[in-house]
């Protein structure tokens, strides 16, 4: 099944983003175009600096462009009113970001179903249970956070991102504290639903294992991106 020929899900137009003002100025996007297609895993890579976490913020509307447009469906939500922004992010969005952030507080099955039921999924904890065995943690999901290794929490987060069904899935380094075996398993999970259900992930990376599960790479330098290749096993 391919998707490559429908409307982009989502799409940066002439991106910039500058940080800070006068002496404290930095660049961080320069001009950066970017289209996301439905059915794609779409990797992102760059040296440390160029601009990935900034794109991929600015792509899950967790931070403003300084100059550009992003367009989600279709519609330009860039000079949306920031109330506006939560509703779109959620009903868009699933994050994997690094530092987890997941409640220290609570377990993990209730981490992935509140976060199931914010979303207003449905049957919250039975579908976190599904998500939780989906990522191999079938036998950890009553621990909390602090008794968790690491790849663990990491695979959480995960589960924690696919819950209510985003049609995107964002990851900053998603696989970096996983094993082998595990990074290839929760790629796996992603190709799945990606190729099956018509979703896009977009993983900003620097792991080479991942590349035979993607279909595209955006290589981003210095603010811009300044290539996207396709990947031979997808063209
Ligand atoms: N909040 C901020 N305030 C000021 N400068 C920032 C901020 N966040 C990022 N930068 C700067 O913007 C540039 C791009 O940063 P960004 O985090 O997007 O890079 P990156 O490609 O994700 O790097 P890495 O691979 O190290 O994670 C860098 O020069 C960085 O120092
Ligand atoms: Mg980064």
């Amino acid at each position: 099944m391919t998707h490559s020929s429908s409307a982009p899900l989502a799409s940066l137009a002439r991106i910039g983003k500058t940080y800070g003002d006068g002496d404290t100025e930095v660049v961080a996007l320069a001009d950066a175009d970017l289209s996301i297609n439905p059915g794609e895993i779409l990797l992102i890579e760059g040296p440390s600096g160029s601009g990935k976490t900034t794109l991929i913020s600015i792509l899950g509307l967790l931070l403003k462009p300084s100059r550009g447009s992003v367009f989600v469906g279709g519609r330009d939500v860039t000079a949306l009113p920031e109330r506006a922004l939560p509703k779109i992010r959620a009903e868009t969005f699933g994050f994997v970001f690094q530092g987890f952030n997941l409640f220290p507080a609570l377990t993990a099955l209730e981490n992935v179903a509140l976060a199931i039921r914010m979303k207003g999924g449905r049957h919250p904890e039975h579908e976190a249970r599904r998500l939780l065995a989906a990522v191999g943690l079938e036998t950890r999901m009553h621990h909390l956070p602090a008794n968790l290794s690491g790849g663990q929490k990491q695979r959480v987060a995960i589960a924690r991102a696919l819950g209510g069904n985003p049609p995107i899935i964002l990851g900053d380094e998603p696989t970096a504290a996983l094993d082998t075996k595990t990074a290839l398993g929760v790629m796996d999970l992603l190709r799945t639903l990606a190729t099956e259900q018509g979703r896009a992930v977009v993983v900003v990376t620097h792991d080479p294992r991942l590349e035979r599960f993607a279909d595209r790479v955006a290589r981003v330098e210095d603010g811009r991106v300044i290539a996207i290749d396709t990947l031979a096993h997808a063209a």
